[in-house]
């Protein structure tokens, strides 16, 4: 699987000969000036809640790429307003068989509403299999016991988990939920954007480093294979 990132909590996904993108959050994001927006490949756009700093280019890509949109019923809904018809709406705890391979949308702690204030459902998290492997990405949440449920279905290879504190979990109890889910590659997302979320990245790799973990912290444009 090829992964890139794009700032904040936005990765792109190659696997099964598809492109899937996660939380588009790049035109309003100063750390990703360099990025060009309209080179970005999706063939699927996950939503994991409504949140600007998650959902901002999610049309506008959706839009030139065509991609389907994947989120919970009601940013479904939402993008199909936005008038983007092709979207698949999940809910909590289901599974889904996609061209690339296989989605469950999972629980995640946090609150959902879009920038006018419209209700965008439960947040949510996603675990991806596809060529072998599995993956989470937790959108934001704050450490929470369900994570242990995941474990019991899944064998991750690699998970992205928010660490940058205040509006998510931090470095502590991001080294707890690896510990849950029983993963030991954690790619961190969701720090550094915004003043209230700034992270020292060298204290945050010792830290895992400590727990037996491995932390990687992208460079935004950065491509690694996993
Ligand atoms: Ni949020
Ligand atoms: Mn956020």
């Amino acid at each position: 699987m090829k992964v890139k990132y794009y700032g904040h909590s936005c990765f792109s996904i190659h696997t099964g000969g598809k492109a899937l993108l996660f939380d588009p959050f790049i035109s309003e994001n100063p750390l990703a000036k360099d990025i060009d927006i309209s080179s970005i490949e999706a063939d699927y756009i996950f939503l994991s809640h409504a949140h600007h700093d998650h959902t901002a280019d999610a049309i506008a890509i959706a839009e030139r790429t065509g991609a389907k949109i994947i989120g919970i019923w009601e940013i479904s809904e939402w993008a199909k307003r936005q008038g983007h018809e092709n979207t698949h709406p999940m809910n909590i705890g289901g599974f889904f068989t996609f061209d690339f391979g296989t989605v469950q949308m999972v629980k995640a702690v946090h609150s959902s509403s879009f920038s006018d204030g419209s209700y965008g459902g439960n947040a949510a998290g996603f675990v991806i299999s596809s060529e072998g492997k599995s993956f989470y990405y937790s959108g934001d949440t704050a450490l929470t016991f369900d994570m242990q449920l995941i474990a019991e279905r899944h064998n991750l290879n690699f998970a992205f988990l928010p660490i940058g504190n205040n509006f998510t979990m931090d470095i502590t109890d991001a080294i707890s939920a690896s510990k849950f889910i029983k993963c030991n590659h954690i790619i961190g997302m969701h720090y550094d954007t915004f003043g209230y979320i700034l992270v020292d990245h060298q204290e945050a790799v010792n830290q895992f480093n400590l727990s037996g973990k491995l932390l990687t912290l992208m460079n935004i444009g950065q491509t690694l294979d996993l």
